[in-house]
This record gives structure tokens, sequence and C-alpha cells, in this order.
């Protein structure tokens, strides 16, 4: 949004925290373009015409995974809500993943052709199990209609401090210090 004003375009958020919606609204500094709604993306979208907007950025919650432990990095946990309408919230992944397809889909409605759809993301382990959430996304986003047109990985080294050997001393396990932009495009 901040990105948006500095470029003298309208934006419009949509976050259900209402916390986050404030700090979002106090980092705003003319306010006149960009409309922050406090909201679930399942109804708000839908508010929205069709076609009428140039571009989607959005970082989706990564799973459920804020309310484990951490065990990478040992630092606090920061779940967003305990909201039933949190997608961060769902138990099963599969759910989880068809949440996010359903609203990908009310995103492409309100997108204008030939604009960008641009996520972040990283990929979850849950104990065992590795959840390859970017590559799951893009599968879905394709099923969608979206073309995939893109992939960027971040390097977060930097911000991903405190890591330590995960696994040792019974399994190698690479600690993960990379996200991924995945771009797409809503070509029809
Ligand atoms: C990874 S955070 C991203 C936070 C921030 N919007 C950003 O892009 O930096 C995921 C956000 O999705 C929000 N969220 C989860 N379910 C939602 C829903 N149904 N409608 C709107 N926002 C939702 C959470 O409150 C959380 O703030």
């Amino acid at each position: 949004m901040i990105a948006s004003e500095n470029l003298g375009h309208k934006g419009i958020g949509i976050e259900l925290s209402a916390e986050f919606c404030d700090i979002a609204r106090s980092r705003l500094h003319t306010k006149k373009k960009i409309k922050i709604i406090q909201g679930d993306n399942n109804i708000e979208l839908d508010k929205l015409e069709e076609n009428s907007c140039g571009l989607c950025f959005t970082s989706p919650p990564y799973w459920d995974i804020l309310n484990m432990k951490r065990s990478a990095d040992k630092k606090q946990n920061i779940n967003y809500s305990s909201s039933d309408n949190d997608i961060g919230n769902m138990k099963n992944y599969d759910e989880f993943i068809t949440a996010l397809k359903t609203v990908f889909i009310k995103v492409k409605r309100v997108l204008a052709i030939n604009s960008y759809c641009i996520i972040n993301v990283m990929d979850i382990r849950k104990g065992n199990k590795f959840y390859s959430l970017h590559s799951d996304l893009i599968t879905a986003m394709q099923e969608i209609g979206f073309v995939y047109d893109d992939i960027i990985i971040w390097d977060r080294q930097s911000d991903y401090n405190n890591m330590r050997p995960l696994g040792y001393p019974s399994k190698f396990r690479i600690n993960k210090v990379h996200e991924y932009i995945l771009i797409f495009i809503k070509e029809k």
C-alpha cells in the first residue's frame, strides 16, 4: 500500500486483523487514495468490481505454522489470530490449499486482463513432513487459470538469524533461509 501511495496509485488492502490494519493505516501518509479494509477476503473481494484492479500483491498465511513451537530459531510465536476466518488457522493442509485457491479465484475476478498476481510464500516443515507450499500454490494457481510467469527466490539469510543445526545428531536437515515470490498473470 505504501508503494501504491508513493506511486500515486489507488490501493485497496484487505486484512482480517484489526491490529494489522491499524499498523498499515499509521504507515500511510495521506490515506487519500488508499483504502485499508478490515475484513475477510472471502467477503470483501466479492464487493469489488470485476476487472477493476491492476495488481495483486500478497503474502498469505503460512498455513498454521505460526501456531507451532519454533524449533529452528526458538523465537517467540507470533500467530496472527485465533479467528475461524483466518486461513492460517486451518488444521488440514489440503483444506488450507483449497481455501487459498478460493481466495485467488476471487482475486482473478477483480484483476484486469494482463495484470499480475504476485505471491510471497515459503515452504513448510512440520516435524518429519515437508510441504512444498510454493509448488502446490503454483499448481493451484494454474488450475484456476492464471499463467505462471516467473519465480524469484528471496534470500532472507540476514533476517533469519539464530539458526541452529536442525535434526542434529540424527539427521541432516537444511535450515531454510529463502522465500519465494511467485509471479502470475491473468491473461483471460
Ligand atoms: C503472512 S501475513 C501477511 C501480513 C501482511 N498482509 C503482509 O502482507 O505483510 C498473512 C495475513 O493474512 C491475514 N488473513 C488470514 N486469513 C484472512 C482472511 N480470510 N481475510 C483477510 N486476511 C486474512 C492474517 O491476519 C495475516 O495478517
